[in-house]
């Protein structure tokens, strides 16, 4: 049973939590919450029904660890949790300011970014996933299935977003990704112009 965890419980971590369980993307027994100041996870936790711990267990326990802190306060995450961030974790950072390879720097986990939009949390924004040089087929399924988005374009530096990318993210892997049916031209568009 893959474990999930997320640190940071603002508007971005929290939203991720309502989405996950709401539309059972994640059981509640495997999503752990934790937040500089706890009440607001355990105020998430005692909502949603998950667990909500400090983050060092919440590094501990998570197989796949969305950081959804803001860049100021990404780097503290990962030194304090640097120990636990091990090769056999993914980490999935949904910081806009902060790459993958300073991600891959930091810590031995394997990185992703997902950068999802605000009409997310209603399950129908676009988001942009990007996977970093250790990440697996597998660690793609796993982000997307989380998220509960289907991918649309992109992947290994080629396609429409794939090409946008592929100057900033030399070995990454990038994705377009919606939980609908929409036709990838018209998102790229879309995505391009906001
Ligand atoms: N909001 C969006 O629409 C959006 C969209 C795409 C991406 N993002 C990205 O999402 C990230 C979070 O944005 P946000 O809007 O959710 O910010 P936010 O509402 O300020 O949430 C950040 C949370 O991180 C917590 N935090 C800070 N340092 C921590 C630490 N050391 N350990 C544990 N928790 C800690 C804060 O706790 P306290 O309560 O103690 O301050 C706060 O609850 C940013 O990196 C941003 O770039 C946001």
């Amino acid at each position: 049973m893959t474990s999930y965890g997320i640190i940071g419980t603002g508007h971005l971590g929290s939203m991720l939590a309502e989405e996950f369980v709401r539309r059972g993307a994640i059981s509640r027994e495997e999503l752990w919450v934790s937040n500089r100041s706890q009440e607001k996870a355990q105020r998430l936790a005692r909502k949603l029904g998950v667990r909500a711990a400090d983050n060092l267990k919440v590094a501990e326990r998570s197989d796949v660890l969305f950081l959804c802190v803001r860049p100021v306060d990404l780097k503290g995450v990962i030194a304090e949790t640097s120990e636990l961030l091990t090769p056999e974790k993914l980490i999935v950072s949904v910081a806009v300011d902060f790459s993958l390879r300073q991600l891959e720097n930091l810590c031995r986990a394997r990185a992703a970014r997902a950068i999802p939009s605000v009409a997310s949390g209603k399950g129908l924004g676009v988001t942009l996933l990007v996977l970093g040089s250790d990440a697996s087929e597998d660690d793609r399924s796993l982000a997307l299935s989380a998220l509960r988005v289907h991918w649309l374009a992109g992947g290994g530096g080629r396609g429409a977003a794939g090409g946008a990318i592929r100057s900033h993210q030399q070995r990454a892997r990038v994705y377009l990704c919606h939980p609908q049916g929409v036709r990838p031209g018209s998102l790229y568009a879309g995505w391009k112009g906001g």
